[in-house]
């Protein structure tokens, strides 16, 4: 049986003054553990990765991107290229999170880019799949998981997710509180392993799959127990020192 470490990410989404986020880096600094072994993960604001990598720089967290543009450098005003997220200590970057799909019209083939300008430039995709209450109540969320999945795996090869996280985040339960049973989230963790093994046995294995969508300290152990659930990506209760990590505990 493969041990794979778990990682809790928090993505703090457009959230945090300096103040707030210097105070909440504070927080997780002094809780974070080397001897844990769940790798914590922050993936603040762009404006506040410089204040991130001070905060945390030396100790056992790491930090990413919420996203980033699939050009390296040039006339793309208000964007950020993945080697400036490199510059700055970042290891992960978020790449098609269902609000940037919705709200910045992202398609499957720009999360495909996406991905793989964040292994170009040396960071670690955390790539977001999942499906709508409407998709859902059609008996839709394996196809669209399957096709968002695909859409990675057709363009970059299933070798690629050597170096890659997949967060499974129901759409209805993000930001909701109303959080996917553990074995509504396993299931569909299952079926993403699954797809993953058709390719290769051994890298479907290997490749963390975290669940993310209203998990908090009160749910985490009982998801985290999960065969598939390796772990978590976390909005909301990301922005309080101490119950992110109350689920960064639930994952060790
Ligand atoms: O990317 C994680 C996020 O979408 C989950 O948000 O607030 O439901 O934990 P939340």
């Amino acid at each position: 049986m493969v041990q794979r470490r778990p990682l809790v990410a928090g993505n703090w989404k457009m959230n945090g003054s300096r103040s707030e986020s210097a105070t909440l880096l504070d927080g997780i600094r002094k809780g974070v553990s080397a001897a844990s072994r769940a790798e914590v993960a922050v993936c603040p604001p762009y404006i506040l990765i410089p204040l991130t990598a001070e905060k945390l720089a030396g100790s056992p967290a790491a930090w990413g991107g919420q996203n980033l543009s699939v050009h390296k450098s040039g006339a793309y005003t208000g964007e950020i290229a993945g080697p400036m997220l490199r510059d700055y200590g970042c290891t992960y970057v978020i790449v098609g999170h269902s609000e940037r799909r919705t709200l910045n019209g992202e398609t499957d083939a720009v999360v495909a880019e996406k991905y793989g300008a964040a292994q170009a430039a040396g960071l670690i995709p955390i790539l977001c799949v999942g499906e709508t209450l409407q998709e859902r109540e059609a008996n839709q969320t394996e196809a669209v998981v399957a096709r968002q999945l695909d859409a990675v795996l057709d363009r970059h090869g299933i070798a690629s997710f050597r170096n890659a996280v997949i967060a499974y985040e129901p759409v209805w339960a993000i930001g909701t509180g109303k959080t996917a049973t553990p074995q509504q989230a396993q299931e569909v963790h299952r079926f993403i392993r699954s797809r993953l093994a058709v390719r290769d046995k051994a890298v479907a294995e290997n490749t963390r799959i975290l669940y993310g969508g209203s998990m908090k300290g009160s749910n985490a152990k009982e998801l985290l127990a999960q065969a598939d659930i390796d772990g978590g990506l976390i909005g909301g209760a990301s922005l309080q020192a101490e119950e992110f990590l109350t689920i960064c505990r639930a994952a060790d």
